[in-house]
């Protein structure tokens, strides 16, 4: 397979707008957790996309009634509505083609992305995955970013199989922010056209088990020892200072137009994502490039997996204890709390 080089989000041109605004087209876009540090630059980011004709936003918080009337006025296609409390979580969802659960805690300088706010999360997680079975079409893909990613994804899956609405081809962790931090940093330090860059980033989304593949990078360039290490050590504790937000809701929204357009039947569509798979056989959850269709994920590709350098494979071997202790703690979170 041949990957995509262009940017991933192509500048939408001014014709296709029109159609889509004429048309009365496009999708639904729920965003839960829309008035935080993440929910609400996605929100934006959304609201600009023309495949977006409404964007449903979410929050515990008050706060999402302005956002959401903010957003409004931006004279783009897509309607935008607030919903806020528990009770009006139900109407947020009817309907959606894609969920985005951006609600929960964030990290603190100081934390890690696993423990801290394992808990806190997973619970949030549990409750807005299971309004998802209730209320969303059984077609609706979700997208979990709430950390730990590692864990939320299977607390998210067990929750749908609990519920009967389990489809792994629609449940989606988000590492884009991963990539898009491999890319930045590999075409800064290489000095290659930022657009052009395109590293794979596998395993899960915590300090141990991001690994960026530069040995896949395009386009093709030769790394030392010594950059391998300082690269692959930069885009694992990128996040370490404190939770992104700005380059997040980017990451994110790269994410759903790239979904969006895989619903729409474009073809080629490739993104990294933490999905299920058995593509490392004893790790039933596992990011890796994905092809996105109108089924959300049609082909799970790991074909970046050949050929490891082997630094690449010991990182991999490295990996996987501490993956697999994140996706059994989210499976047995939601054991315990049935
Ligand atoms: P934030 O605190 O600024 O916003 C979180 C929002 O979620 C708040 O508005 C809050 O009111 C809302 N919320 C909390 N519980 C809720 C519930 N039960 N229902 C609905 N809304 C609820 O945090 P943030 O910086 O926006 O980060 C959000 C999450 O995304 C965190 O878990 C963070 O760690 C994670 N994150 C993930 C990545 C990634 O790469 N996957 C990157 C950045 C942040
Ligand atoms: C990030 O990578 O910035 C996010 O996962 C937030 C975090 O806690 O690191």
């Amino acid at each position: 397979h041949s990957f995509t080089l262009r940017p991933r989000v192509p500048r939408p041109r001014a014709a296709c707008r029109v159609i889509v605004a004429q048309a009365g087209g496009g999708y639904k876009v729920a965003i839960l957790g829309a008035a935080g540090g993440v929910g609400q630059p996605l929100s934006l980011l959304a609201k600009m996309s023309p495949l977006v004709s409404a964007l449903h936003l979410y929050d515990i918080a008050a706060d999402v009634e302005g956002v959401a009337a903010d957003l409004s006025h931006c004279n783009t296609p897509a309607r935008v509505s607030g919903f806020t409390g528990e009770d009006e979580l139900a109407g947020c969802l009817s309907g959606a083609d894609v969920v985005v659960v951006a609600a929960g805690v964030p990290r603190k300088p100081g934390m890690t992305r696993e423990d801290d706010r394992f808990g806190a999360n997973a619970g949030v997680v549990r409750e807005l995955v299971a309004a998802v079975a209730d209320h969303a079409p059984p077609g609706a893909l979700v997208h979990v970013i709430s950390d730990p990613v590692d864990s939320t994804v299977p607390v998210a899956a067990e929750v749908l199989k609990h519920k009967g609405a389990y489809d792994p081809r629609r449940l989606l962790g988000v590492t884009a922010l991963d990539v898009v931090r491999a890319n930045a940093f590999v075409a800064a330090r290489k000095g290659l056209p930022l657009a052009d860059v395109d590293v794979p980033v596998v395993g899960g989304h915590a300090a141990a088990t991001i690994l960026p593949l530069l040995s896949k990078a395009r386009p093709k360039a030769a790394f030392t020892d010594d950059e391998v290490e300082e690269l692959t050590a930069r885009v694992r504790d990128a996040g370490a200072g404190g939770s992104a937000t700005l380059s997040m809701a980017y990451a994110a929204a790269r994410f759903l137009e790239a979904s969006l357009r895989g619903l729409d039947g474009h073809g080629d569509v490739y993104e990294c994502a933490y999905v299920q798979s058995q593509v490392v056989p004893e790790l039933p959850f596992f990011a890796c490039r994905v092809r996105l269709g109108r089924d959300g994920v049609e082909e799970v590709m790991g074909s970046e997996l050949r050929a490891l350098t082997d630094y690449e494979a010991r990182a991999l071997e490295a990996l996987k204890p501490t993956l697999k202790a994140s996706i059994d703690k989210g499976v047995a979170y939601v054991q315990q709390h049935q």
